[in-house]
Parts: structure tokens; C-alpha cells; sequence
């Protein structure tokens, strides 16, 4: 679905984007947008952010450490596309507060409460133009439901149901 959004958001944008993944964990999101960008033979810069250490071997939920923790750079390296995404130690809210960036794409799955979520999506709406996108992970936890509909004023949100248990919300910066 990440990769999906991010590949049509291209498809209207000559430009090179900036994408901000909150909520790293095993890196994933961040290499479905890097993937996204590459694969359109597009330029852009990814960064992941996570309070958890990148360099640590930390439990990051991910059936790759059944054989003892690594660092992410460890558990990516079978990816070479990773090497191209900026990894930082930080929360979300930090890292938006220290940045202004314009952000033309955001993976919000860090924190899953709702004062977390409400201002993570009001910092990212203050980086973002019309039409630039912001995907909300887990909206079916009813923190991050309320969180995501509080912000109707400043984005279009168009709610995707994968799973009966997993929804994400598609918000495009009004
Ligand atoms: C559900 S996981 C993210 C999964 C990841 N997007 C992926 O595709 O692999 C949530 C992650 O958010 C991190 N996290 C929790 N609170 C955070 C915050 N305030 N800011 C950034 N990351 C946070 C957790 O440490 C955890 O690794």
C-alpha cells in the first residue's frame, strides 16, 4: 500500500521528494518508500526514524533476529537499496520539531496514541503542499482513529481497510 501510494505520487511529480518514515522498527516501510522512488527512476531522500538505536542489537520484531539480534544495518544488509535511507535515533515529534523540511510523503506507524499521532500529522501538514501525502498506519487502534480524524481541516482522508484487524489512512494535504 506504501509502495502503491508513493508509486502514484510520483507518477504526478517531476521533482525530487522527500520521504519521512516514523516508526523504523525492522525497516520495512523505509525501504517500500526507497524502493517506490528507485523503481520510478525517480530521486529522493528517505528518513527513518525510531527512539530505538539503529547501531543497537535491540529486539526490532522481526522473524530475521530468531538467531540472536543485530544492528539494522545488519538485518538490512541482503537489501542493498537500505544504504540510500537516513536512519536516525529520534521520536517523531522530535525529529519534526528540529526539521522543516518540505515532506512530500510520511509513514506515520511510530507512537500509537492519539496526542502523539494529532501532532505528528499537524507537524507534518506544516512541511507538506496540496496533494503531498501522509499514510497512516494502525487507524483501526482507536487512539490513532480519533488522531487521524481530528485532522479532516487539513487533510482528504480516504480510509483503506486491508484486513478486517489492520486499516490504514490514506490523507492527502489539503
Ligand atoms: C509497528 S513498529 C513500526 C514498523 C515499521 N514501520 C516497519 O515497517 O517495519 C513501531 C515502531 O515505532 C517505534 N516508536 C515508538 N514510539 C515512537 C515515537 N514516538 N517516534 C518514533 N518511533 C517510535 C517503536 O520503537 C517501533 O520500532
Amino acid at each position: 500500500m506504501l509502495y502503491a501510494a508513493t508509486r502514484q505520487y510520483l507518477d504526478g511529480a517531476t521533482w525530487p521528494i522527500n520521504c519521512l518514515d516514523i516508526g523504523t522498527a525492522k525497516g520495512f516501510s523505509a525501504l517500500c518508500l526507497r524502493w517506490a522512488i528507485n523503481d520510478a527512476g525517480r530521486t529522493g531522500e528517505v528518513v527513518s526514524v525510531d527512539v530505538l538505536d539503529p547501531w543497537a542489537r535491540v529486539a526490532r520484531n522481526t522473524v530475521a533476529e530468531v538467531d540472536g539480534l543485530e544492528t539494522l544495518a545488519e538485518l538490512l544488509a541482503p537489501w542493498p537499496a537500505a544504504k540510500a535511507i537516513r536512519f536516525e535515533r529520534s521520536t517523531g515529534l522530535d525529529w519534526l520539531e528540529r526539521h522543516a523540511w518540505r515532506i512530500h510523503v510520511a509513514f506515520v506507524d511510530g507512537a500509537h496514541t492519539s496526542h502523539v499521532v494529532r501532532r505528528e500529522g499537524a507537524l507534518l501538514a506544516k512541511c507538506q503542499a496540496p496533494g503531498d501525502l501522509v499514510i497512516f498506519d494502525d487507524v483501526q487502534i482507536a487512539e490513532v482513529s480519533i488522531a487521524v480524524a481530528s485532522l479532516l481541516d487539513l487533510y482528504r482522508i480516504e480510509y483503506l481497510e486491508v484486513l478486517p484487524s489492520r486499516q490504514y489512512a490514506l490523507a492527502v494535504r489539503r
